[in-house]
């Protein structure tokens, strides 16, 4: 496993230092992002590709009032109704086979143990859940949705376009978060946002700048002789 340190003998460049240096950031400063920021960051992101150049993104961008309503809503949905609502689509495989499963074990001794949460407390550990609603304090968040027609080549089309959204927004000094917590709440979500039946919810991205600046990535990375062979190449 490495961290954020470049393995040795590879030198990075200005776009993977954004790559490198965006993390899933759970805690945000109140300072505001101006919507010309949110069109920028959009209007880059749309140069994400996509298999025949369909774009299968659409997103909903709240700030404000309109997103403090959204968060009160899905905080009482959670907080009264938890069990009556769930995701349209499966995120994990119920059995995580290995290396899967490891990692997310490590994802959570590691995550609850940086909050100080024991991961068998789960009145904190949905405390913490509850956080997501409200965008972890930031103050841009966004609902991102695609049409239910289409197949799972699109769902990676919208991984490519969610990802450009990051970094163009860590590319502006922002931090952010991918939820995916935000899908089960789909049918709150689909009343107060117009959502069209066609459309599924998929995830939130928080946006804004992180209440600590010093804080950074927690989670750690195999390497990439885990994941890639290479083969035909001269030394
Ligand atoms: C599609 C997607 C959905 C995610 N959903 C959530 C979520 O609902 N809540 C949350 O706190 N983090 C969520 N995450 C963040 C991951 O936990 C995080 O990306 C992972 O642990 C790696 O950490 P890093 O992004 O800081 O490198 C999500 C990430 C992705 C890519």
């Amino acid at each position: 496993m490495i961290g954020a340190g470049a393995a040795p003998g590879l030198e990075r460049n200005c776009i993977d230092e954004i790559i490198v240096g965006r993390f899933a950031c759970r805690e945000f400063s109140s300072v505001a992002v101006a919507r010309r920021t949110v069109e920028q960051i959009l209007d880059v992101a749309r140069f994400a590709p996509s298999g025949a150049n369909i774009q299968p993104w659409h997103v909903y961008a709240l700030a404000g009032a309109a997103k403090d309503e959204v968060s009160a809503s899905l905080l009482r949905a959670h907080e009264d109704a938890r069990n009556e609502h769930t995701s349209e689509y499966k995120y994990y495989a119920r059995d995580l086979p290995d290396p899967y499963l490891d990692r997310r074990q490590e994802f959570g001794r590691l995550f609850y143990g940086s909050l100080g949460i024991a991961q068998t407390d789960a009145e904190a550990r949905s405390r913490q859940t509850a956080k997501n609603y409200a965008f972890f304090g930031a103050p841009v968040g966004l609902i991102v949705t695609i049409d239910r027609r289409l197949e799972v080549g699109s769902w990676l089309d919208l991984g490519m376009f969610i990802q450009n959204v990051m970094l163009a927004a860590a590319g502006r000094g922002l931090q952010s978060c991918p939820q995916e917590t935000f899908a089960k709440y789909h049918k709150v979500l689909r009343s107060l946002l117009s959502i069209p039946a066609e459309q599924m919810v998929v995830c939130g991205i928080s946006i804004g700048h992180a209440k600590d600046p010093t804080t950074g990535r927690l989670m750690p990375r195999a390497d990439a002789e885990a994941f890639a062979s290479f083969k035909g190449f001269e030394n």
